[in-house]
């Protein structure tokens, strides 16, 4: 593996501290752990990172490579996405801005439903060549991690094609990516007048069947108004969690549900959405170290209320920003963008936006030990900007800002 030196950074964005006790979130956000005029060596990992005048001369060095003055970020984190799916549902979005609501197109079949009907006539390369395309357009904008679900089958076989699609994914583009079952995403219609036998079936034949797979590392519920009960999630995630799942919760995106509470208690290893997260949810989840993963995409694209990102920061949960990106809710693989509607719309300070997209993602990911951040011994997963300034991805807006992505120490773009 070559070893590579760049040089004549501008800013080294590290964001490499942990937050410590998982209490002092705050502080810490703010401070981006930046080194001026830096350096780095890496070969598939960081080997050494520090002030350009300090290089040190042991390396044995294949290339270098020169900033010229430019910042360098980690990889984005994007620990949220539904990228395998099939079809378009882009004039459902056209009437959704004639003012139908999300429910209302929902409760005449289409919404998740239209995208399963497709997914289910599609061939698992056709489903593989969608996470692909949007796996390339996350990398143009600086993602080296992404996770991706099922969700859009709803039977085992449907499921099963999702999961081999996104293990298709993975081998195709080199850049990380973490799979999850979500097989109670909604009902399917065969089930519509019997959603316990559906619940049933997620329980007793789906988690085994996607557990003998051995690739998959999360189990995700759709907990809300409509969807799954808490009484039924809680089922689905305790028999996953059993199987040696970890657990995710898209909570309370509808409606206060209770959903972050039932997070918390499962100590799941994150809640997503939490746009009417209730505040005994917030403590719930701080007490169970779940965390929140906020998706302003989605507040945007459904016009919902944006999460209340500043509490739950004040609060002293660990936030963490990805897209969501789908058919239906927010059609956008693109970090870049979630930054700027964080910033603008949730309150974050750029300082917390960029730490929750990198280190926070890797967080909801269990990923943490390496990647997320620019520190000795983790992947070599980094962007370098077309400016010094990592300020400019929020204020220089509607721009894509990255020049060059390494993933694992290789030039990828
Ligand atoms: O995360 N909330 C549920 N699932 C997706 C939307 C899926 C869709 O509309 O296709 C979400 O927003
Ligand atoms: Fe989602």
């Amino acid at each position: 593996m070559k070893r590579i030196l760049i040089s004549n950074i501008g800013s080294l964005i590290t964001i490499s501290q942990m937050p410590d006790a998982r209490g002092n979130i705050h502080d810490s956000m703010n401070e981006l752990s930046i080194i001026h005029d830096a350096a780095m060596i890496f070969t598939d990992t960081f080997e050494w990172i520090g002030k350009a005048s300090e290089i040190p001369t042991e390396y044995i060095i294949d290339q270098v490579i020169d900033a010229n003055g430019r910042a360098i970020i980690p990889g984005f984190v994007d620990s949220h996405t539904h990228c395998v799916f099939a079809g378009n549902r882009s004039n459902e979005f056209a009437r959704r801005l004639r003012g139908i609501t999300y429910q209302q197109i929902a409760s005449e079949g289409g919404g998740i439903l239209s995208t399963v009907s497709a997914v289910r006539q599609a061939s698992i390369e056709e489903l593989a060549e969608k996470g692909i395309e949007l796996a390339w357009k996350a990398i143009e904008y600086g993602t080296t991690t992404i996770e991706m679900k099922s969700g859009y089958g709803l039977s085992i076989e449907s499921e099963l094609a999702l999961i081999k699609a996104i293990e298709i994914v993975k081998n195709e583009v080199p850049i990380r990516i973490i799979s999850t079952f979500m097989g109670a995403h909604d009902f399917p219609p065969e089930y519509a007048n019997n959603r316990s036998a559906y619940v049933e079936l997620i329980i007793n034949e789906m988690l085994p069947a996607v557990k003998e797979l051995n690739v998959v590392d999360f189990c995700d519920v759709f907990t809300d108004t409509g969807y799954y009960s808490i009484e039924d999630s809680r089922r689905i995630l305790l028999k996953a969690m059993e199987l040696g799942f970890s657990c995710k919760v898209h909570a309370d995106e509808l409606s206060s549900f209770g959903a972050a509470e039932m997070a918390g208690e499962l100590k799941a290893v994150s809640a997503d959405h939490l746009l009417y997260c209730s505040e005994a949810g917030m403590d719930a989840m701080k007490q169970g170290g779940t965390i929140a993963t906020l998706l302003p995409g989605t507040a945007y694209t459904l016009r919902l209320p944006y999460a209340p990102a500043r509490k739950m920061i004040d609060r002293g949960l660990i936030v963490a920003l990805a897209t969501d990106c789908n058919p239906g809710s927010c059609y956008t693989p693109n970090m870049q963008t979630i930054l700027s509607l964080a910033c603008m719309n949730m309150g974050m300070s750029i300082e917390e936006a960029l730490t929750s997209a990198t280190l926070h993602g890797a967080y909801a990911l269990r990923a943490e030990q390496y990647c997320g951040s620019i520190e000795i011994g983790k992947s070599a997963d980094f962007n370098m900007l077309d400016t010094s300034s990592y300020s400019d991805m929020v204020y220089h807006f509607g721009v894509n800002h990255i020049a060059k992505t390494w993933s694992r120490g290789i030039s990828i773009q």
